[in-house]
């Protein structure tokens, strides 16, 4: 049996897809277990039926605070007792408890060359500052909004008269390759976070992640 995964989302999940894809193969080393999301309408949840995953909705909209919020949702991961909690499209800023609880176990993707364009439009952002490069990010959470310590990342190019959906396709191919990668590394216990820092086989990886040129 291999690793419990939880997933976290809020929409279409096509990242979640790719990891029950390739979660589905028979020697990849986890296994997806529940899948959370805080919109009842998330096209995820039906991608994670089909997949005979249990899809859980737990709205914000019914809770005071953020931290209340956020109390409800570690008990309901918790139940599943996962080894890794996965952010695929969770679009809630999370309380510090909650980042604290997961420490080491919490992994996020982010749609830009960390740490550039930390926050949202980061494709537009991207075309704007007029960026030759663009791409996506998969790293630690910390207590730092997408300032955790960065695992791996994808380049892609900007190429004239793009628009914003060009890029975020360009980039969703890319996050398809590796955000499975990197979870199939933490699930073979290669990866860990130490002093804000990610460890692959025991090697410090450098600020923008495994095998960057910079
Ligand atoms: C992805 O592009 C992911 O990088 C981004 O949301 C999209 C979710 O797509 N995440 C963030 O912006 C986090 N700040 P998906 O629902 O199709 O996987």
């Amino acid at each position: 049996m291999g690793s419990r995964i939880l997933v976290l989302i809020s929409g279409s999940g096509s990242n979640l897809q790719a990891l029950l894809d390739a979660s589905g193969a028979d020697d990849y080393p986890g296994e997806v277990v529940a899948v959370i999301s805080n919109k009842a309408d998330a096209y995820g949840l039906t991608r994670a039926e089909n997949a005979g995953v249990d899809a859980i909705t737990l709205s914000h909209t019914s809770f005071d605070s953020r931290e209340a919020y956020d109390q409800a949702l570690i008990e309901k991961i918790d139940a599943y007792q996962p080894d890794l909690v996965v952010l695929a499209g969770f679009m809630r800023i999370l309380t510090p408890g909650f980042v604290q609880h997961y420490s080491g176990k919490l992994l996020n993707i982010h749609p830009s060359l960390l740490p550039k364009y930390q926050g949202l439009n980061t494709h537009q952002r991207a075309i704007d500052a007029g960026d030759k490069e663009h791409g996506v990010s998969v790293h630690f959470v910390t207590e730092e909004l997408d300032g955790g310590p960065v695992i791996l990342q994808a380049k892609v190019p900007v190429f004239p008269g793009d628009e914003a959906s060009d890029l975020a396709s360009r980039v969703h191919e890319q996050e398809h390759r590796i955000y499975p990668l990197v979870v199939k590394w933490f699930c073979q216990q290669r990866l860990r976070m130490l002093n804000d820092q990610a460890l692959l086989d025991n090697q410090v990886l450098p600020v923008s992640g495994y095998a960057s040129d910079e």
